[in-house]
C-alpha cells in the first residue's frame, strides 16, 4: 500500500476518493459489529470504519486490534451519518470506509493512557521510562514541533542579520570558575582530562579575535548542577557574540529576535523595547534579580518608620544596620494554618528569625505585634501598603539582602496561593519581558574571603566605574544584562573586556587568581587579545526555558525529547551505569566509591 494522505487531511472535499492511510490505532469502538478505529499519525486523527457487511474478514481482524498497533488501511472517503459529525476534528465530517487492512506491527498494552489528560496524571518517572510513548501524546508532539519552529525562526533571524552559525567544541579544557564541570578522561594522555563545555564563552570571544564579527550558535552546554525544573545537566543555549557593538546594540538585536520568534511561533506581536530595571531596584522592589512583574505586590521599606519602634525586633534590626521590609498580599487573609506554617518554614529556610504578619479582618488588625505600633506607624503602614479588609501583610526584619530574599520568595508563594484562589491572574501568555541591568561586576564571597565575578570574569566594567576596581570593587557596575520573562531568567550576557592588561588585572588583582593559574587557564586567551582583539559583547539564552514558556509549561523537561530526571538519570536507556574494569584501565582511572 502507498500512503496517500495523512490523518488530519481528509475533509468533505475528498468524498468518494480512494485513499490509503498509515498510523497507530488511537482507539477502537465496536458499535453492534461495525468497528470504528481512530487512526492517528503525527498530524492528527481520522475515523476508519470496518463494516462486516462490506468486508466480513476485515471487520473480524480489526476487532482484534489492540490500541497503539501500527496499521495501513485503504478505503473510500464517505460522509459521517447525520448526528455523528465531530466539529472538534478537522476530519470530523468524514470517515474512511475501509476495504483493506494491513497490520504492520501489533502493540502491547501501553503502561499509561496516551491522551493528554490521562498522561498528565501519570507519574513523570513512568513517562520518562517509556518516553517514546509519552512523546506520542498530542501535547508532547506539539512541544517538539514548536521547539523546531522556534529554532528555525532564530536561525532565520540571525541569518538575515548576517550572523553565521559556527560550531565550537564540546570537549574543552577545565577552567573551574563558573558552574561545576563534567570531566572526561583522556586515554592518550594518562591522568589528563577534558571538561565538557559549560558554554562556548571563550570560543566565541576567540572568534571575535578571529574577525568573525557576527557569530551565533544553537549550542549544547553541560553543567554539573543540582537539577531543578528549569535546570538540566545538558541544555541548549542560543549563543551570540558580535564585535563593535554596545549594550544598546545587543538590546535591539535580541529584542528583534524575540519579536520574530513570538510572531513566527505564536503569531503574537511583542511590544518593544522591553522595560529596563536596575539590579538594585529589582532586588529592592521585588526581592529577586529575575522579577515576575505580571503582578505588583512590591516590597515596601519601613526602616525609617520603625527606627524607634516599641517592637524590639524591628528597633534592634534597624539599629544594627538592617532593614524592615513588608509586602501586602491583598486578599490572602484567609490563609489556612497549614499555609501559614509552610510560609513560615520557607522564610526560616532563607534565614528569617520569624515571620511577623498583620491580618486585616472585619476592620480589625489581627497580629501578635500590632500592640507595639503607634497610631502614626499604623497610619503609615495603611497608606503605603494600601491595606484593606481581607489583606495580609508580611514583614522581614533583617540585613537588606536577606530581607529582600525572604520577601522576594514570599511574594511568589503568596501570588501562587492567590492564583489558586482565583484572586490573582498569572496568565502564562501575559508576556512581561524586561532587561535587568547595572549588576555589580563583583560579588563578595564571604566563605572564600574574596570577590567572585557576578556574571563571569570576562565582563567589562561600566567605564565610569572602572576607576574603583582597586579601591572599591563592589562599587563597580558591570556591563552585564539579563533578559527576564515572567520570573524566569531567559538569558544573560555582557560587553566583554577586550584589553589584555585589564583582563589580566581582573583575574589577578580583583579575583585574586594566582598568576601561574591565570597563565595555565587563560594564558591563550590573554595572548589572543594582544593580537588586535576588537571590542565585543554578546549574550546567551536558554532555548529550553524559552520553549517551555512558549508552550505554557514551567518544566524544561517537557520540551526536551530525552531529559534527565531530578537525580540525573536517564530512566529509558538507564544511565548512568558502571563500566567494565577494562574500560577504566584504558582510561587510566580507578574508582574509589563512598563507604
Ligand atoms: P549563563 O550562565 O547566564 O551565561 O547562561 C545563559 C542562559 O542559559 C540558560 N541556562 C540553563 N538552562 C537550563 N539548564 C541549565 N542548567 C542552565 N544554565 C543556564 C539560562 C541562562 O540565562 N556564556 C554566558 C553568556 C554570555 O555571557 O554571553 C552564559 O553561559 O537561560
Ligand atoms: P517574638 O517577639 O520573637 O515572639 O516575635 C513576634 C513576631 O515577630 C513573631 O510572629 C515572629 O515570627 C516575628 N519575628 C521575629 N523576628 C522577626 C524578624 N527578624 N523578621 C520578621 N518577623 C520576625
Amino acid at each position: 500500500m502507498n500512503r496517500t494522505h495523512h490523518c488530519a487531511q481528509l475533509t468533505s472535499a475528498h468524498l468518494g476518493a480512494s485513499v490509503a492511510l498509515m498510523g497507530w490505532v488511537d482507539s477502537i469502538r465496536d458499535h453492534g459489529g461495525i468497528i470504528f478505529i481512530d487512526l492517528r499519525d503525527r498530524k492528527g486523527l481520522t475515523q476508519v470504519k470496518f463494516d462486516p457487511q462490506d468486508h466480513a474478514a476485515l471487520g473480524t481482524s480489526a476487532a482484534h486490534l489492540k490500541p497503539e498497533s501500527v496499521i495501513a488501511i485503504a478505503g473510500t472517503v464517505v460522509p459521517r451519518p447525520a448526528g455523528t459529525v465531530n466539529p472538534a476534528l478537522p476530519t470530523g465530517e468524514i470517515e474512511v470506509a475501509a476495504n483493506q487492512l494491513e497490520i504492520l506491527n501489533v502493540s502491547e498494552t501501553p503502561p499509561f493512557p496516551l491522551d493528554d489528560a490521562g498522561g498528565d496524571k501519570v507519574n513523570e518517572d513512568l513517562r520518562l521510562t517509556y518516553r517514546y510513548l509519552d512523546l506520542r501524546r498530542p501535547k508532547m508532539r506539539k512541544h517538539l514541533q514548536l521547539r523546531h519552529r522556534a529554532a528555525k525562526s532564530i536561525r532565520d533571524y540571525f541569518d538575515a542579520q548576517e550572523f553565521i552559525e559556527v560550531e565550537t567544541p564540546a570537549l574543552f579544557k577545565s577552567t573551574p570558575e563558573g558552574a561545576r564541570e563534567y570531566l572526561v578522561p583522556s586515554r592518550i594522555h594518562p591522568g589528563q582530562f577534558y571538561a565538557l563545555s559549560q558554554s562556548p564563552q571563550q570560543f566565541k570571544q576567540i572568534l571575535m579575535v578571529a574577525g568573525v564579527e557576527k557569530y551565533f550558535q544553537i549550542a549544547r552546554c553541560f553543567r554539573d548542577e543540582d537539577l531543578r525544573s528549569d535546570r538540566q545537566m545538558e541544555f541548549t543555549q542560543v549563543d551570540v557574540e558580535a564585535s563593535f557593538i554596545d549594550r544598546e546594540g545587543i538590546y535591539t538585536l535580541f529584542e528583534g529576535m524575540l519579536k520574530q520568534v513570538w510572531k513566527d511561533v505564536l503569531n503574537h506581536d511583542l511590544p518593544t523595547p522591553f522595560p529596563r530595571l536596575a539590579y538594585h531596584d529589582a532586588m529592592n522592589r521585588y526581592g529577586v534579580d529575575k522579577p515576575d512583574v505580571r503582578f505588583a505586590m512590591e516590597l515596601v521599606d519601613f526602616s525609617a518608620t520603625f527606627r524607634d519602634s516599641a517592637f524590639k525586633v524591628f528597633q534592634s534590626t534597624v539599629a544594627a544596620g538592617g532593614v524592615i521590609k513588608a509586602i501586602n498580599a491583598q486578599g490572602l487573609a484567609d490563609l489556612t494554618q497549614g499555609e501559614t506554617k509552610s510560609l513560615e518554614e520557607i522564610a526560616k529556610s532563607l534565614g528569617a528569625k520569624g515571620l511577623a504578619f498583620i491580618k486585616v479582618e472585619g476592620g480589625e488588625w489581627k497580629s501578635p505585634i500590632v500592640k507595639f505600633f503607634t497610631p502614626a506607624e499604623k497610619a503609615e503602614l495603611t497608606a503605603r501598603l494600601g491595606m484593606a479588609d481581607g489583606d495580609i501583610v508580611f514583614f522581614a526584619a533583617a540585613p537588606w539582602d536577606k530581607a529582600c530574599a525572604i520577601l522576594g520568595r514570599l511574594r511568589l508563594e503568596a501570588a501562587a496561593l492567590l492564583a489558586k484562589r482565583g484572586k490573582l491572574s498569572l496568565r502564562p501568555d501575559d508576556w512581561q519581558f524586561l532587561w535587568v541591568v547595572d549588576f555589580p561586576l563583583m560579588t563578595r564571597d564571604e566563605a572564600e574571603d574574596r570577590y567572585v565575578a557576578t556574571h563571569h570574569p570576562f565582563t567589562a566594567p561600566v567605564p565610569e566605574d572602572a576607576a574603583y576596581l582597586d579601591s572599591d570593587p563592589q562599587r563597580v557596575r558591570g556591563q552585564h544584562y539579563d533578559v527576564v520573562l515572567n520570573g524566569m531568567e531567559l538569558g544573560g550576557g555582557s560587553i566583554r573586556i577586550h584589553q589584555p592588561a585589564l583582563q589580566k588585572k581582573v583575574f589577578e588583582d580583583v579575583l585574586k587568581i594566582p598568576a601561574d593559574v591565570v597563565e595555565s587557564r587563560f594564558g591563550y586567551m590573554l595572548r589572543a587579545f594582544t593580537f588586535g582583539a576588537p571590542p565585543h559583547g554578546g549574550i546567551a539564552f536558554g532555548l529550553d526555558r524559552m520553549v517551555a514558556l512558549l508552550c505554557g509549561t514551567t518544566s524544561i523537561r517537557d520540551v526536551i525529547a530525552f531529559p534527565k530526571t531530578q537525580k540525573g538519570q536517564d530512566l529509558m536507556a538507564q544511565s548512568p551505569t558502571p563500566v567494565t574494569a577494562k574500560q577504566l584501565k584504558e582510561l587510566h582511572i580507578q574508582t574509589v566509591l563512598p563507604e
